[in-house]
């Protein structure tokens, strides 16, 4: 028993050990602001590692690993998806980091992403087994975080074509009508500076609720905003690190931990919330969604159309409005397709091969702001080979799809907002887009994604301008903060209404 307390306080120190770095790190980091990311602490300890390195995958480089941290400190950087394309400058387009006793495998350049994904999908179709993970998904059973089985397949094959016939039937509707209450949202602020985020939110969050509970909810309804607090707070805590240390550290588990204690909190308040709405829809049977899923799925695959569907659409049209402030002839000639081709009609989404200007930007968009920047982590279920490396089974391999989309051997001008790159002859490539991964694993929500930010883009710009609330503020800030989401940092704007 003595034995166990001992154990427990050593792992304990480390623990601290480990946060008092990882917190220099930042803060060295901070400091040193811009791209530059090699910093001083993180080099020390490297060149101190190097003595002590194994090289777990002798086939892949990567950067040097410490003992019993491994490249957690390389894992643990504030804005992830840089600190990994800058990586790939130095060890390839394809390196490997270590985390615990397990290999992850860094792919930073969409022909290698496609090769694992797509053309060896039945080798990388698995997700990593957390402790934590499993308890967010109540035991992996949720089609995101599930790991590759005959249930998981089953489950979703289901979730899948319930959304297609959804997208066939009712999601063009759904969505204009989402589309229309955003407008006149904007309408009702009568040219004051205001924050767009929460509206985003609602409009893309209801077009999620109408197609699971068919329900819509209004801006200011306590319902909506429990649902959607309890979801965030889970997705939030769930990302940091005294959460995921649990993972890595076992004997942690043991220890008080009032983070942790508050996410089992807020999963309990969030199955409660989806179990009453789900009951109440049970009983209204009007939603077109769920009739052929059973009663054990359909809680699960709740969460993940509300956690998949919400976050990714708002912070993506709340991206397009960072960039076009910046850029307000992008705007103007956005407008002027518009008008051009429709005269005074709303666009429907078939009108879209008609408007290509408005096309490319949805495009440039999200090549240069992949919302889920790393997709989510695959693992590989056998022995296979990415890019003539061996890669062994239960390796973690992570999608940087935010390198390969600013790759300068596929883009001119990688980091640079061209929606023409996306026009016939501007020599954007479509191949190389991966924003929604692909394979197996493929987003399940990439059709109703296309129609969201097509319909809603067209409707706001058809319209709105979009001004900066003010002179003296500066233009939003468009490097991003990444955690699960790649989000803006807060700003304000003035939507100003389009003389019709
Ligand atoms: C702009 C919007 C969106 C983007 C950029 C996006 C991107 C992604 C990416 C990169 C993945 C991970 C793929 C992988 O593991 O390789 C993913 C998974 C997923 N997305 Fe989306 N997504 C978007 C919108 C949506 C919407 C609207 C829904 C729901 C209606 C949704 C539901 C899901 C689900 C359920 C998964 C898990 C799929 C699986 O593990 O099999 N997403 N998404
Ligand atoms: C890593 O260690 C955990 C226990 O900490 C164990 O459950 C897991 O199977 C190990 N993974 C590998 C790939 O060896
Ligand atoms: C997978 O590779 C490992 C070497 O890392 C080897 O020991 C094992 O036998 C291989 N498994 C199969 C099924 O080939
Ligand atoms: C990885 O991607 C980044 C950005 O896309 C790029 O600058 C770098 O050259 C790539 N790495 C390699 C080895 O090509
Ligand atoms: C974009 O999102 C951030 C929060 O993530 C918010 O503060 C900001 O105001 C949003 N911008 C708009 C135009 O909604």
């Amino acid at each position: 028993n003595s034995m166990c307390i001992s154990a427990v306080s050593v792992v304990l120190f480390l623990f601290i050990l480990w946060m008092l770095v990882v917190q220099l790190c930042r803060l060295t980091d901070r400091q040193s602001d811009g791209d530059a990311k090699a910093t001083a602490v993180p080099k020390l300890l490297h060149s101190l590692s190097k003595r002590f390195s194994r090289t777990l995958s002798p086939s892949l480089s990567g950067p040097p690993s410490l003992p019993l941290l491994g490249n957690m400190l390389d894992v643990a950087q504030e804005h992830l998806p840089i600190h990994l394309t800058s990586l790939a400058r130095r060890y390839g387009n394809i390196y490997r980091l270590n985390c615990g006793n397990t290999t992850m495998v860094i792919l930073n350049n969409s022909e290698i992403i496609r090769e694992a994904l797509i053309k060896k999908w039945s080798d990388f179709a698995g997700r990593p087994h957390s402790y934590t993970g499993d308890l967010v998904s109540s035991g992996g059973r949720t089609i995101s975080l599930g790991d590759f089985s005959e249930e998981w397949k089953a489950h979703r094959r289901v979730a899948h074509s319930a959304l297609l016939r959804c997208t066939r039937d009712s999601l063009h509707s759904v969505v204009e009508k989402q589309a229309h209450h955003l407008c006149q949202v904007l309408w009702d602020y009568n040219g004051k500076s205001v924050d767009l985020s929460e509206d985003f939110t609602v409009a893309a969050s209801n077009v999620i609720t109408t197609l699971t509970f068919g329900k819509s909810y209004d801006k200011s309804s306590v319902d909506l905003k429990k649902l959607q607090d309890s979801l965030n707070k889970i997705v939030s805590l769930w990302g940091s690190p005294w959460i995921s240390v649990l993972d890595s550290f076992p004997l942690l588990r043991k220890l008080p931990n009032p983070p942790f204690s508050r996410l089992m909190k807020e999963i309990a308040r969030r199955d409660e919330l989806i179990g009453k709405h789900i009951e109440e829809f049970k009983v209204r049977m009007n939603g077109q969604m769920m009739q052929t899923l059973t009663d054990t799925h359909v809680h699960m695959t709740t969460v993940d159309l509300l956690i998949g569907g919400t976050e990714t659409t708002s912070a993506l049209l709340n991206w397009t409005v960072a960039f076009l402030l910046h850029r307000p002839e992008v705007q103007n000639k956005v407008y002027e397709e518009l008008c051009g081709v429709l005269d005074v009609r709303y666009p429907q989404y078939s009108d879209r091969h008609r408007l290509p200007y408005l096309c490319a930007l949805i495009n440039e968009m999200l090549r240069l702001r992949p919302v889920a920047p790393l997709a989510v982590p695959h693992r590989a279920i056998r022995n296979s080979s990415i890019a003539g490396h061996f890669i062994p089974k239960n390796t973690i391999i992570i999608p940087n799809l935010y390198g390969a989309h600013h790759d300068p051997e596929v883009w001119d001008d990688p980091y640079s907002f061209k929606p023409e790159r996306f026009l016939e002859g501007g020599g954007g490539s479509l191949r190389a887009l991966i924003p929604f991964g692909g394979g197996a694993r493929l987003c399940l929500g990439e059709a109703v994604a296309k129609m969201e930010m097509f319909l809603f883009t067209a409707y706001l710009l058809r319209d709105f301008q979009f001004l900066p609330a003010s002179k003296e503020e500066p233009l939003p800030d468009l490097r991003g903060v990444a955690s699960v989401v790649l989000k803006v940092k807060p700003y304000t704007v003035i939507a100003h209404p389009r003389e019709q």
